[in-house]
């Protein structure tokens, strides 16, 4: 029992946090909880990242007097936590979650859930094991509108979904690639972890998950992807992959079409688009300037009219508040976030190398220090409109796709499906 367990219902006190992480992504959620509405309701008593000192949120933390530790053992060794916000490189999630978990903190860990089936298991032994609760931080997956969406989805409002396609652009340099302790674009890091570091497993994960998320059977469930026809591509000298155009089978029978990408012009930035095609009525992402217009069209002729998915992207956070106090069901659990992981091991196993754009298409922009493929913004946009995947619409620099068909943990693979327009 920790140190925190008989004040989990006292109401009116504020929640102990350990930031684990404190700059890059990390930077919001304390501004989050130093500045935000969060601040009512949680207090930071301490924070482990040995490279604090390089962000601003970093030391701003250390001027506010919280105490920062290099390790975790450091941190549990004096002090203790109700909860723990995990927003790390993807390689530290697995062990840092569980070892806060195993120190008596409950835990909402950054997305994706961690790069391997076997440590994501390994999580949520111990969060069975410890009675801890364990949040995976997607936060579309805590957003009111699209949990309004998943509902009417699951009664049926919609009728059966055929079909979800998504597609976004975000253009990216190698400034981003080198980042942080430079594990951006990673397969595995020298030291044997995996990190599976990809377009589609970091930046533009959201938007995958939230084809998954929307389809699944319950709240806190997602559809699981049973075959997967991908083609995945690098602009980038990069290990993985900054471009993807994706088909997935779900067991209930879904088509998911996900394209991806961070190897085009900052000119063409495009945030997530969807379009969810179900028997009784469809449902569109798209926007007014800034403004995100999520809408209904059912073919009785009725509109309903969705709020904004990105409107409270740190609700994740006073989701968990709720939980800790007990009465709020965690709508994005490891459960909810490993058809997510499968599909990017799925494809990490298939593709054991990424391939690379033809030489002739890849330019290198000196002014952004972006690689970029040309003309991707327009075959990417063509194939979201078609529902097909570039080889089949004869792309010149396209590859035949890997179908992967996965089963339980167990995944298998066959190159192409035969399908090329001539
Ligand atoms: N939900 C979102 O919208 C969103 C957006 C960006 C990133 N993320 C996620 O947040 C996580 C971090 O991504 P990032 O881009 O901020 O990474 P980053 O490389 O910028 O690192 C984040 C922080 O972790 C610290 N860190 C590094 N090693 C550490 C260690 N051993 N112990 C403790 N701290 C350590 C770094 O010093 C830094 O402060 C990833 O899981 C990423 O996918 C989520």
């Amino acid at each position: 029992m920790n140190a925190y367990e008989g004040t989990e219902n006292r109401k009116w006190e504020k929640i102990s946090v350990l930031m684990v992480g404190t700059g890059g992504y990390a930077g919001l959620y304390v501004k989050e909880l130093l500045h935000g509405p969060c601040a009512s309701q949680f207090e930071i008593v301490g924070a482990v990242d040995p490279y604090a000192d390089q962000s601003e949120s970093g030391r701003e933390l250390v001027q506010h007097g919280v105490p920062v530790y290099h390790t975790m053992e450091e941190f549990y060794q004096k002090q203790a936590a109700q909860v723990a916000f995990i927003v790390t490189p993807i390689h530290l999630h697995a062990y840092q979650a569980q070892y806060c978990m195993e120190h008596g903190s409950d835990v909402l860990c950054e997305k994706p859930i961690c790069a391997s089936l076997k440590d994501a298991e390994e999580m949520m032994a111990v969060r069975d094991r410890t009675g801890r609760r364990l949040a995976i931080g997607f936060q579309w997956s805590f957003n009111e509108s699209i949990l309004k969406l998943k509902q009417d989805i699951m009664t049926g409002l919609y009728g059966k979904v055929r079909r979800i396609r998504t597609i976004v652009y975000f253009p990216r340099g190698l400034d981003y690639y080198h980042r942080g302790t430079g594990w951006a674009g990673k397969r595995r890091l020298a030291s044997g972890e995996w990190l599976l570091d990809s377009v589609a497993s970091n930046a533009a994960a959201h938007y995958l998950h939230n084809m998954l998320f929307l389809t699944g059977n319950e709240v806190n469930r997602s559809a699981e992807p049973i075959q997967i026809e991908a083609e995945i591509y690098r602009a980038n000298p990069i290990e993985m992959f900054d471009t993807c155009a994706l088909r997935i089978r779900t067991a209930n029978d879904i088509e998911l079409l996900f394209y991806a990408t961070h190897a085009v012009p900052q000119k063409q930035e495009r945030r997530p688009e969807f379009i969810i095609e179900g028997e009784l009525g469809m449902v569109t992402l798209c926007y007014d300037k800034e403004r995100e217009i999520m809408t209904g069209r059912l073919i009785d002729g009725r509109n309903i009219f969705y709020g904004e998915p990105s409107a409270d992207n740190m609700h994740k956070l006073s989701y968990m508040a709720d939980a800790i106090r007990g009465n709020a069901h965690l709508p994005c659990i490891p459960e909810t976030a490993l058809p997510h992981l499968k599909c990017i091991c799925a494809l990490a196993e298939s593709f054991h190398e990424t391939p690379q754009f033809t030489d002739d298409f890849i330019h290198y922009d000196e002014d952004t220090r972006q690689y970029t493929c040309i003309g991707l913004g327009e075959t990417l946009n063509m194939c979201w409109e078609r529902g097909s995947l570039p080889y089949e619409e004869g792309v010149s620099w396209a590859q035949e796709s890997h179908v992967i068909a996965l089963q339980g943990d167990e995944i298998s693979f066959e190159k192409g499906n035969g399908k090329r327009k001539v």
